[in-house]
């Protein structure tokens, strides 16, 4: 039987680009598809989609318009929707749009072979339950030639912030096995990966209930397997942050210390409103034991504004919290109501251009900050690993620090490969990259 052409396109978080890898891994297995990397010839066009704010669905339904040049030109084309808004928009999608034809949400993966299948003969397929055990251990993904890999550790979320559809298009924490963790990184690095990032929604509520082994526990054991492996992970709960964790980012070197700790609100009013179970003042003590802790770390944070009620007063505490704290990087959203969550039921009372104005305050201070503390790297020498040419210009080339930060060097020549480590020297940045040459 010949195999037909699967070609998967994915928005949304880094777990979302993890699973279509064990999706793609899936329907390979099945020996009946093959993984295309272009829509171009594909028998299924599969989109992994985000909810997390409304642009992110309209960006969706932008690229499902102008998917139907391919049907037009491939009559049997089969259109899925699959990832977080399968799982908020159920069997809605069919009727917002006549291309889809399958729906899939994040936990059904397994089931993907045989639906695919199935909606050949021209009927709709749709699996969208939610599982309280699914982490697909036993999968191995089918990942993208590179030095970096994903591997996500836990799935779901129980914190329920008000403002957030993920724990309904995600469901319940769970987590992966500890052995199966170790397995899949030591055959990363006989790979040849040079890093992994650890994933979950939330990833430092991490707890293998048979080993009883929490998040910590865990990194010092993924450490010592791969010492010669840069570990990351993303992305933390300040509730979760514990003494435990940053000490162990500290007692070993081939965990980067870089920290996405994402506060949302510099405000206790909002953050109560906002059900994220901390305090401003819980959150700084959690940065300053960061700060006591580790030589040497870079922060990033996810910041809302305009969440509803949010006073002048609320927002400059905000910027507050960010002058304090001085974010290497930040993520910053305009508030975006969510049908079904808690604070859904509120009155979405700021009116965009103050969420405008907001949004754009807090985007020129995080350029400000990241643009000071990056001038500050000048004459430093850090180490890079290497990833690939630049955008711009081929014989400029990026990796990045242990810190995370991206570094462009000249590779004229292409004298560093990809995964080699090379000591740059910094001799200019901007906000968002340092550039630097090669330490010879
Ligand atoms: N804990 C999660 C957060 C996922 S959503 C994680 O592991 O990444 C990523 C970010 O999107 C959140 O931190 C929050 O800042 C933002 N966000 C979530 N829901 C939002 C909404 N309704 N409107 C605006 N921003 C939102
Ligand atoms: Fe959403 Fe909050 Fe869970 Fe993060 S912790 S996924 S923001 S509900
Ligand atoms: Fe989006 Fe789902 Fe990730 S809503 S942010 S793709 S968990």
């Amino acid at each position: 039987m010949t195999k037909q052409n699967v070609y998967i396109e994915t928005y949304g978080c880094q777990m979302n680009e993890y699973d279509s890898e064990i999706l793609a891994g899936i329907l390979t297995k099945s020996e009946k598809y093959n993984i295309i990397h272009q829509p171009e010839g594909a028998d299924y066009i599969l989109i992994n989609t985000c909810s997390v704010r409304e642009n992110a669905e309209i960006t969706i339904y932008n690229r499902l318009n102008h998917l139907k040049q391919y049907k037009k030109s491939k009559k049997n084309l089969v259109v899925g929707i699959i990832g977080c808004m399968a799982e908020r928009m159920r069997k809605d999608i069919f009727s917002k749009s006549e291309l889809v034809k399958i729906v899939i949400g994040p936990d059904e993966y397994r089931l993907a072979p045989d639906i695919l299948q199935n909606s050949m003969a021209g009927n709709s397929a749709i699996a969208v339950r939610l599982s309280r055990v699914e982490t697909y251990e036993d999968i191995q993904p089918l990942r993208k030639e590179g030095i970096s890999a994903w591997l996500a550790i836990m799935r779901g979320c129980n914190h329920f912030c008000s403002y957030c559809i993920v724990p309904y298009t995600r469901g319940r924490e769970r987590s992966r096995s500890v052995r199966s963790i170790l397995q899949e990184i030591e055959q990363l690095q006989n790979d040849g990966f040079k890093e992994v990032t650890l994933l979950g929604q939330n990833v430092n509520s991490y707890f293998d209930q048979d080993e009883k082994i929490n998040f910590p526990q865990l990194l010092r054991r993924v450490a010592k397997a791969v010492a010669n492996m840069r570990i990351r992970y993303v992305t933390s709960h300040p509730l979760d942050m514990s003494d435990e964790l940053i000490d162990t980012m500290n007692e070993f070197d081939n965990i980067c210390n870089y920290i996405h700790l994402p506060f949302q609100s510099g405000s206790n009013r909002i953050l109560n409103l906002m059900n994220r179970g901390y305090t401003r003042e819980h959150y700084l003590e959690r940065i300053s034991k960061i700060q006591t802790t580790l030589n040497e770390f870079s922060l990033s944070t996810d910041i809302i504004a305009g969440f509803p009620t949010e006073t002048d007063e609320d927002h400059n505490q905000t910027l507050e919290l960010m002058q304090d704290v001085q974010f290497d990087g930040a993520f910053m959203f305009k508030y975006s109501p969510r049908e079904g969550t808690k604070a859904y039921k509120m009155i979405d009372d700021i009116p965009e251009e103050v969420k405008v104005q907001r949004l754009n305050e807090i985007i020129e201070l995080q350029n400000k900050i990241s643009k000071e503390k990056n001038k500050l790297e000048i004459g430093k020498i850090y180490e890079v690993l290497v990833e690939k040419p630049s955008k711009k210009k081929p014989q400029e080339w990026m990796g990045r620090t242990k810190l995370n930060k991206v570094v462009i060097f000249d590779n004229t020549d292409e004298k560093y490969q990809t995964g080699d480590l090379v000591n740059v020297t910094i001799k200019r940045s901007n906000s968002a990259t340092l550039i630097g040459d090669v330490a010879v």
